[in-house]
């Protein structure tokens, strides 16, 4: 049985990775902000098999607050196995543009809340030499774009710190995966109009559970993405600002 803390446990790409570990009985600790959804996702996943789950209620921007999520999280869960941070919001680029309070406030969500929970987490981890740790970050953060590069810098910060966090607790055997979804039909994209990049998170969180059982650096979701982002970095710059993508 593994003991899972799911971080951001009410995005519809955690719940499917929950669904997941639930029914194959792993026990699971899920936080999240909103006490009511996270309640009913907790009774949902016990009907589907986790052996455990308990719940524990934040906003994840409170970082005064990490040390003893982290530290309910150990005694609910008796030891942590993995971790799989999910919370976020899709900046709006446009009010971000005329607002600093606005852009720091998405940069703190998607980047240093993320970081915070990161640096405690891999200072347990190093110190017991085990542990897995999972990040959604985003293909957004391979290159700023006009049209929303306040997340995407907020992505491409939490992706380069997970990079650097790999290569450190490499040597004390913890694994440190970053997942890079594209386009994902969930609440936080409800609002766009869906075509054929577009993922389910159903389909997201199972090669999420593959990429942290076959212990994966970074890995992309779906798979195409990794060229396309390819052939966006390697636009020269004097292009790109000319083409809107
Ligand atoms: N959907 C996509 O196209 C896409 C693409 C690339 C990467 N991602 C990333 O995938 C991850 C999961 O997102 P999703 O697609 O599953 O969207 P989602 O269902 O909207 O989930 C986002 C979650 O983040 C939580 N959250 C936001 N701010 C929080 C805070 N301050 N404290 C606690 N919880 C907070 C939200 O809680 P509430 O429900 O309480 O608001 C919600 O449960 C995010 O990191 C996102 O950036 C998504």
């Amino acid at each position: 049985m593994k003991r899972i803390l799911i971080i951001g446990a009410t995005s519809s790409i955690a719940e499917h990775c929950a669904r997941i570990w639930a029914a194959r009985g792993e026990a699971l600790h899920l936080v999240a902000r909103n006490e009511q959804h996270v309640q009913v996702i907790a009774s949902d996943l016990k009907v589907r098999g986790a052996s455990k789950v308990t719940t524990y209620v934040t906003d994840l921007n409170a970082m005064d607050k990490h040390e003893e999520l982290l530290d309910v999280a150990d005694n609910a869960l008796e030891g942590i196995d993995i971790v799989l941070i999910a919370h976020g919001t899709l900046s709006n680029q446009k009010s971000c543009e005329l607002s600093v309070h606005e852009t720091l406030a998405e940069i703190q969500t998607n980047a240093l809340s993320t970081i915070s929970l990161l640096t405690l987490i891999a200072n347990r981890f190093e110190a017991k030499k085990s542990g897995t740790i999972c990040v959604i970050s985003s293909v957004a953060g391979d290159r700023g774009r006009a049209s929303n590069y306040v997340y995407g810098s907020a992505k491409a910060m939490v992706t380069a710190f997970t990079s650097g966090l790999r290569q450190r607790l490499y040597k004390s055997n913890v694994s440190v995966v970053t997942i890079k979804p594209g386009f994902v039909d969930t609440p936080m994209t409800s609002d766009f109009k869906k075509g054929f990049l577009w993922a389910r998170p159903k389909a997201v969180a199972s090669k999420i559970i593959r990429a942290i059982e076959s212990n994966k650096t970074e890995v992309y979701v779906p798979k195409f993405w990794r060229s396309l982002m390819l052939i966006i970095r390697l636009i020269p710059d004097k292009i790109f600002a000319r083409i809107k993508l």
